[in-house]
């Protein structure tokens, strides 16, 4: 879709020039795992931030100075809470302070699989009162290509401002990947799509005060495209690393093994790696934003589908495997046996369980009766079926006890030679065991 041919105006140069001078308010809608390591990144950039959340809790914990995200430290928010860097609201009227609004608001699936825009929509309606004429509004929440242009920008042109002349709308996707060491907020290039030519120079001179790398597409749905595109491959490339998994099993051949020795090519192949289910706010959900969308338009998107499908059942396939392994390693029935689940976040080295596949995994194991215990270093506790269930400590009494020790999330802090050496049977989903040496016997892959 071409961008709308809309004349450079004053309005935009004087905004830009606002930006670079810090005279402009950045503020954030939303200040969860997107929201909140822009907000920190923006503060120490020189500029005076208002971040609103809905979550009162969250707005308390954060002017005190307190992260609850893994990426940021306290140390991080307290600095940048206690130079006036970086102020937390709950009031909806401190919108009208800001010249930038990032929309940083969760955008999950309805329980049908369907997009659920609802809070992108809240938040419109929070703006749309508050709106002040010269400002730039940027969705970084994902979701399907439309979304800035359909929803967004008839609510905001009903408060009589009109875009790309009195205020600018753009669509910039959030990359951010929880617990990477090397990739964050602060070094991971911009993909920027504004509605007219000037959205997106306004929105490209913000991100350039904090980004090296900014780059600008045509419109807005390419932008939210581009999105989609990044996380349909990776949801593809797991589902078909899974059912290669799938595959090997019946082959008898070490599925790691492979993966290890393909990744030996230097061009034409990039390694994935198979393990218990998608986790996480992003990979399980936005391939669905772009296929439900796809589907208004008469298209069924197979691979899409496809890869859902196969991701979506390897916790059962988790199971299948430890009811195997059980009976023909340890002559126990799952129904009998005490099974220690080693980590519940989606992924290593984070405290985030939504989405999580070891979810599934426990609540399997104990439909069919399996006493289950689980132990997350990064996760206290969760709720599950109304109860709280805590994180037990990992002892060699424990390991002893248990029939079978599932990893289905490898922490970077788990020793886990000492838990082969202390366990009877082993199940390691992740292949976090590859550099265990002793009694490697105990221990069987995914
Ligand atoms: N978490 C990731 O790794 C990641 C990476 C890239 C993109 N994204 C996308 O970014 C978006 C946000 O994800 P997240 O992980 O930061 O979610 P999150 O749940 O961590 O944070 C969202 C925050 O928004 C607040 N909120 C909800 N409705 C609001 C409203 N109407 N007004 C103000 N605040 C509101 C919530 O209280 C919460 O603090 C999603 O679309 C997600 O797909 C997430």
């Amino acid at each position: 879709m071409a961008t709308k041919a809309v004349k450079k105006t004053k309005l935009a140069d004087e905004m830009i020039n606002n930006i670079r001078t810090r005279k402009a308010v950045p503020g954030l809608i939303g200040l969860g795992y997107v929201g909140l390591p822009l907000a920190i990144v923006l503060a120490e950039a020189g500029f005076k931030v208002v971040g609103y959340d809905i979550s009162k809790q969250k707005v308390k914990l954060l002017n005190a100075g307190k992260s609850d995200i893994d990426d940021i430290s306290d140390e991080e928010v307290r600095k940048a809470v206690s130079t006036g860097h970086l102020v937390a609201t709950d009031d909806p009227k401190r919108i009208s302070q800001m010249d930038t609004i990032s929309i940083c608001v969760p955008t999950p699936l309805s329980k049908t699989k369907d997009p659920d825009v609802s809070f992108i929509l809240k938040a419109v309606e929070e703006i749309t009162p508050n709106l002040k004429r010269g400002a730039l509004v940027v969705l970084e929440s994902t979701t399907y290509p439309g979304t800035t242009e359909d929803l967004i920008l008839p609510k905001l042109e009903e408060t009589g401002l009109k875009v790309g002349q009195d205020f600018f709308l753009a669509f910039s996707p959030e990359r951010v990947d929880p617990g990477n060491p090397k990739y964050n907020t602060r070094n991971t290039p911009r993909v920027v799509g504004g509605v007219t030519p000037d959205c997106t120079r306004v929105a490209m001179a913000f991100y350039e005060q904090t980004l090296p790398l900014v780059r600008a597409v045509s419109s807005t749905q390419a932008a939210e495209m581009v999105k989609l595109l990044e996380n349909t491959f990776r949801s593809v490339n797991i589902g078909l690393v899974n059912e290669v998994a799938l595959m090997c099993d019946r082959l008898k051949i070490n599925v790691w093994e492979i993966i290890d020795a393909a990744s030996s090519k230097p061009f034409g192949f990039m390694p994935f790696y198979p393990g218990p289910g998608l986790g996480g706010h992003c990979i399980p959900i936005d391939p669905h934003y772009l296929s439900w969308k796809l589907k208004s338009l008469n298209y069924y998107a197979r691979f899409i589908e496809l890869a859902g499908d196969i991701n979506s059942h390897m916790p059962e396939w988790v199971v299948e495997r430890a009811i195997r392994l059980l009976s023909t390693r340890a002559g126990v029935a799952l129904s009998k046996a005490n099974v220690l689940v080693l980590g519940l976040a989606y992924k290593r080295d984070i405290k985030d369980i939504r989405e999580s596949p070891a979810l599934d995994v426990i609540s399997l194991f104990k439909e069919r009766g399996a006493k289950v215990t689980f132990n997350d270093p990064h996760v206290p506790d969760f709720e599950m079926d109304g109860k709280r269930v805590k994180s037990t400590k990992v002892t060699e009494a424990l390991l002893k006890q248990s029939d079978l020790v599932v990893i289905v999330t490898d922490h970077t802090s788990y020793d886990y030679q000492w838990i082969v050496d202390h366990s009877k049977l082993v199940f390691d989903t992740r292949n976090a065991t590859k550099k265990v040496t002793r009694n490697r016997d105990r221990i069987e892959l995914l």
